[in-house]
């Protein structure tokens, strides 16, 4: 049958979706698919019944896309989709809901807190230290996120996050390096450490730059590496997630590691991680492609 490739959409992680999607269509139509493009930015989700779509394969990040909106709309029509459903879309796009599940089942996650337009910024500052990172709980691609390194930079770096969402966090900084952990249907894909050349692992560094150094196999000794495995298990249950996904983590100076976030939309350009992990374990970028479309459901 017909397979809608949705990229593009109305986030601001709309060019990365173009190149995640790019790369996902051209690998259907090598594999002899008939694939085609769907950019709802351009036309209505309805468009994919009256043009005989009958499977998705979903690459929209971010809100509207990536949340369970457009998850329940396909739901609503009766198509098959990749990645999550509904509600652990919702969830994972939320980095507070998200961290509050993962707590309340003891999971290890950074220690946090909730920005708002009273906080006391100084004591905040003094309670998690410098640097420290904000974030918009809702965004995709490090876009909104600022690690602020000097005194009294936090209230600058809460209203640039809280340009993008009104629930806003401050995160405390843990330095012992960023790894994440590709999950595909059953399988949980070999960990990679990312390395950053610039500050921190943000948007220039994830697609533009050539300096980001990316180690698949990361590193970590066979028992770290089943730990990371079996804690991005039930992280990714915890939330409800299905399909495909990552799981990404942050490791402190003494070698113990906690949760970040899920990204059940992840990127798919030729800078992206989850297609390093799968070429790690000697399957191709076409292939993952098809591995990720076979998930599809309602
Ligand atoms: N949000 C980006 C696309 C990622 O996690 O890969
Ligand atoms: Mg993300």
């Amino acid at each position: 049958g017909k397979v809608a490739v949705i990229m593009g959409g109305t986030s601001s992680e709309r060019e990365v979706s173009l190149m995640s999607g790019g790369g996902v269509l051209t690998a259907l139509q090598s594999k002899g698919v008939d694939a085609h493009c769907f950019d709802p930015a351009e036309k209505p989700l309805s468009a994919l019944k009256s043009e005989g779509f009958d499977r998705v394969f979903l690459i929209l990040h971010g809100p509207f896309g990536e949340d369970g909106t457009i998850q329940g709309a396909l739901e609503v029509m009766g198509i098959p989709y990749t990645g999550s459903g509904v509600m652990a879309s919702a969830l994972a796009m939320d980095k507070l809901r998200t961290k509050l599940i993962w707590k309340g089942l003891g999971l290890p996650i950074p220690q946090f807190v909730v920005l708002t337009e009273q906080s006391d910024f100084d004591a905040v500052e003094r309670e998690l230290g410098l640097p420290l990172f904000v974030k918009p709980s809702t965004e995709g691609s490090s876009i909104g996120i600022t690690k602020v390194k000097t005194p009294g930079g936090l209230r600058a770096a809460y209203e640039e996050a809280r340009k993008y969402d009104e629930m806003v966090l401050a995160e405390v900084f843990i330095g012992g390096g960023e790894y994440t952990v590709g999950m595909l249907d059953d399988e949980v894909l070999p960990s990679v450490k990312i390395e950053p050349a610039t500050e921190f692992y943000d948007y220039q560094a994830k697609y533009f730059r050539d300096d980001t150094v990316y180690r698949c196999p990361s590193g970590l000794s066979a028992e770290q590496e089943a730990e990371m495995a079996a804690c991005a298990k039930q992280a990714f249950w915890a939330l409800g997630c299905r399909s495909w996904g990552r799981v990404d983590f942050l490791m402190d100076e003494m070698g113990k590691f906690c949760l970040l976030e899920v990204n059940t939309a992840p990127g798919m350009t030729s800078h992206s991680l989850i297609p390093i992990a799968a070429r790690a374990r000697g399957m191709s970028y076409e292939d993952l492609v098809l591995r990720v479309l076979a998930t599809a459901r309602v």
